[in-house]
């Protein structure tokens, strides 16, 4: 995944920055930009992080009012400041920024080399300039090159362009990847997300699909390949900014943790009738799928739809999805994803639709590519998530989806309009049980202190709170670089307890739920072969405090609820363990937020 930023305002080099930097979780393996100052075009780009980048910046040279800019995570040709965008054609007249996967570059490529066309990355974007220029030396207008360039590249493009031909437009394509623009009295901007652009402007427009953006000063044209003119339509934004800045946290992963009580209040308000819309799509069979984070939501509710709704629920990892060959006549699929854009979840989404399955997508991103393939959506109300690893788009998804399941048990009448009540009142006090587990964070602090020594962890769970133990294994391991399985605890014993040595550190997920039992037998065979055992558990639970090393108390609560609330001081003991270790939780390191490749 990468950022691309556009703009044509004053202080266009300031805005580019800026607006880079808030791009910057987007991708920050390498960073450029491009501007234009009378018939010159300025480009500067290095591999690195930005602000490495702003530092080596000679401001004197930084002018113009119109520029592109982009942060970049490798995908065709490695981090390096060749690789890094915007890329130019060989008349050094045209700057392209480009976020996607261009599937027949190669065989472009070759063509325009054969032409005569000097490449110098190894990018799969390259193409785009030269291409460009090349139907410019047909005679094509620069709009007329683009159009024409874009009907020859295959695959995902959010484009942004800017040449010394006409140094007072930027020109931007969508296809696939996600593209907004926005306009006010300061400018007209283009950004691959809204927070980018939002101390610019609040009025902005999500970008359809397959659409050519002409912005001058003070207007944002959109049309198709073919020149027929889309109506644009600037919506308000109303959330607040500050959502998508630190707010004095010290990074995002800490402050989005912080957020969860607030966004699950959010999520607990999605209308009725969307999730009606949504629950009367779920016939046939029904499969839920997802990648990382999100396949774990889709496991959890796995559980607990037999167990609220009984309803068999087939959860897949997105990657796996085609090659299970599933039977995906009248059936549906929940798709899970936090960004919506995650090619394996829309590569499963894709293959479903084509064998005749309908599609509910389950998403933190309007306007993302999952919303527009499914028939129907639910949109977790998290707000932009910045951190890398996710944490309160989890709990929102699992939320929404129980939510999801309440409707579905209502309409079909598997639960009693009291029951319905009487979880929807217990989901209500959720925000509050989250709030209550915040204000211990300073206890999961010190024990993340102590284990962020260990070099190896075991998450063990039972029922639904395998998968809790899955998502806290991942946190740990995806940002701390601790090593840490996931494992359903029963299962542990068929192998893994082979590693068990004195001192290995055990996480057990073990609330009061119908599990509690079979989990005390699994943490006394741990602890037998000399296990450190942490154990997470129901406030006032004196056995297990006795039998764990250490513990950590949450609320009680319906069944349902633990998947969701034992996540919490999982999330922090992640977060705590990696900055005790000196990594930075918010960049770490081979992963992006969303991953756009197969
Ligand atoms: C990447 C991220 C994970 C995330 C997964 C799925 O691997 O690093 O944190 O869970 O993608 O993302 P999605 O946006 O589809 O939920």
């Amino acid at each position: 995944m990468c950022g691309i930023f556009g703009c044509l305002c004053e202080g266009a080099p300031k805005v580019l920055l800026e607006g880079l930097k808030r791009l910057e979780y987007r991708g920050y393996d390498s960073v450029g930009i491009a501007l234009i100052n009378g018939d010159e075009l300025f480009v500067e780009k290095n591999k690195g992080k930005i602000d490495e980048f702003i530092l080596g910046l000679d401001e004197a040279r930084l002018k113009g009012e119109i520029g592109v800019g982009h942060t970049r995570w490798a995908t065709h040709g490695a981090p390096s400041k060749e690789n890094a965008h915007p890329h130019l054609d060989c008349s050094k007249r045209i700057a392209v920024v480009h976020n996607g996967v261009l599937e027949n570059f190669l065989q472009i490529k070759e063509e325009l080399l054969k032409k005569g066309h000097i490449f110098s990355s190894r990018t799969d974007s390259e193409v785009i300039p030269h291409l460009v220029e090349e139907y410019l030396n047909e005679g094509l207008t620069l709009k007329e090159a683009l159009v024409k360039s874009m009907e020859r590249v295959k695959g995902s493009a959010a484009i942004a362009m800017i040449s010394t031909v006409e140094p007072e437009r930027i020109y931007c394509y969508r296809r696939e990847s996600p593209l907004i623009v926005g306009i006010s009295e300061r400018g007209v901007f283009c950004a691959s997300d809204i927070p980018a652009i939002m101390p610019y402007t609040r009025r902005v427009m999500v970008v359809p699909d397959d659409r050519l953006v002409v912005l001058e000063r003070g207007s944002i044209q959109i049309e198709d390949l073919r020149g027929v003119m889309y109506k644009t339509e600037f919506t308000e934004v109303t959330w607040d900014l500050e959502l998508a800045e630190k707010g004095g946290y010290p990074h995002f992963m800490i402050k989005e943790i912080f957020e969860q009580p607030r966004a699950i209040r959010d999520t607990l308000k999605i209308p009725t009738i969307f999730l009606d819309k949504a629950a009367r799509l779920l016939t046939g069979r029904i499969y839920l799928t997802g990648s990382g984070t999100s396949y774990h939501a889709c496991l959890s509710t796995s559980y607990t739809a037999s167990d609220l709704v009984g309803i068999e629920m087939r959860p897949m990892i997105s990657s796996e999805f085609a090659d299970a060959l599933l039977s995906l006549e009248s059936s549906t699929v929940i798709a899970v994803s936090q960004s919506g854009e995650t090619a394996d979840t829309l590569n499963a989404v894709k293959h479903a639709k084509s064998k005749g399955a309908k599609i509910l997508g389950i998403t933190n991103t309007l306007g993302s590519s999952i919303t527009t393939l499914s028939d129907a959506y639910i949109c977790t109300q998290s707000g932009p998530e910045i951190g890398v690893a996710a944490t309160k788009t989890f709990l929102t998804q699992l939320v929404a989806l129980d939510l999801l399941l309440l409707r579905l048990g209502l309409i079909s009448g598997r639960l009693s309009e009291s029951a319905h009540r009487s979880i929807t009142h217990e989901l209500e006090a959720l925000p509050g049980m989250v709030e209550q587990i915040l204000r211990r964070a300073d206890k999961i602090r010190d024990l993340a202190l102590k284990y962020s020594k260990k070099e190896n962890a075991f998450f063990l769970g039972r029922g639904a709170n395998v998968a809790t133990a899955l998502e806290g294994a991942l946190k740990l391991k995806e940002i701390s670089y601790i090593h840490a399985e996931g494992y359903p605890a029963g299962e542990s014993k068929h192998g893994p307890i082979s590693l068990i040595e004195p001192n290995f550190l055990c996480v057990f997920i073990a609330p009061r739920d119908r599990t509690r039992e079979r989990i005390i037998g699994n943490i006394m065979e741990m602890k037998a072969r000399g296990a450190e055992v942490f154990s997470v558990i129901t406030e006032g639970d004196d056995e297990l405090k006795e039998i764990s090393d250490e513990y950590f108390e949450v609320p009680r609560a319906n069944e349902i609820l633990y998947p969701i609330i034992c996540t919490v001081p999982l999330q922090l003991l992640a977060y705590y363990a990696a900055t005790f270790r000196g990594f930075d939780p918010d960049r770490p390191r081979n992963l992006a937020k969303s991953v756009t490749v197969l």
